[in-house]
């Protein structure tokens, strides 16, 4: 799993330190794929917005990196939890004012089976290099019929690769699997996996895809208690919140 990877890659603490790159993923053929290193590290900008505005019920960004959208919903008074391997951006959320814990999102975690939305954004969909595995993974943490918003990339790929981060001085972390998909593909994965495909749209260049998970009783169904976009919705789920329960 890419736990140690990014944890441990010096360049991508680096980078997190200062605030910004150039930072890369490094395939194994050399292929360097820019990280947003500066977008990560400011404020949610117009396209995050949209995406928070979707999100229902207790929010869990997975692979938070240094916590933008974890602090925007905070700041909103919306029950959110970060997670991430990476020390450095588990503090820079917590100092932003979020609540976020160092952890794989394959480790154990708070309010499994319970949160209302999933978010893998800025390419999180990659996060372990299988998507299956991954797709399986949010499905047992959101409630029956919660909500995936996924960030998928521009392009049409399907791919499953060996990377590392690395810098402009090609200083590396360890190589890790990780996986680039565009709609199509992860449509195709999810549709496999049990999934509802209830949105996809693009903006500032950005793709974005919204899935719903199986309720009990059927795939495809839409669930009536959790089918409340969040403007409509109280701005705490009725019930626990998995965030208060750490
Ligand atoms: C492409 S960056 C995404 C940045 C982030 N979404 C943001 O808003 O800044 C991937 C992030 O996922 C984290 N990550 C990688 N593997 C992970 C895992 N197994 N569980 C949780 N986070 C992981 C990395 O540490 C990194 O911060």
């Amino acid at each position: 799993m890419s736990t140690a990877t990014w944890a441990t890659a010096d360049p991508y603490t680096t980078a997190l330190r200062a605030g910004r790159g150039p930072l890369f993923l490094r395939r194994a053929d050399g292929w360097l794929l820019p990280l947003e290193v500066e977008r990560w590290c400011a404020r949610a900008d117009g396209v995050d917005l949209d995406v928070l505005e979707r999100c229902e019920g207790a929010v869990l960004d997975v692979g938070c990196g240094p916590g933008r959208l974890v602090a925007e919903l905070a700041a909103r008074g919306r029950p959110v939890l970060g997670i991430d391997v990476s020390e450095t951006a588990v503090d820079r959320t917590v100092r932003l004012g979020g609540q976020a814990l160092r952890r794989s999102v394959f480790d154990p975690l708070p309010g499994e089976g319970r949160w209302g939305t999933v978010l893998l954004m800025d390419g999180n969909v990659g996060i372990g290099g299988d998507p299956r595995a991954l797709l399986d993974r949010a499905a047992g943490l959101l409630s029956p019929g919660g909500l995936l918003i996924a960030e998928t990339l521009p392009v049409d790929v399907d791919e499953r690769v060996e990377v590392q981060v690395v810098d402009l001085t090609l200083t590396a972390g360890g190589a890790f699997p990780w996986a680039r998909l565009g709609t199509p593909a992860l449509l195709r994965h999810a549709s496999r996996a049990g999934w509802s495909a209830v949105d996809q749209w693009t903006a500032g260049g950005r793709r974005f895809v919204a899935l719903r998970s199986r309720t009990a009783s059927s795939s495809a169904e839409t669930p009536k208690s959790t089918a409340v976009i969040s403007s409509q919705r109280p701005r705490k789920p009725s019930g626990e919140s998995p965030v208060a329960e750490r």
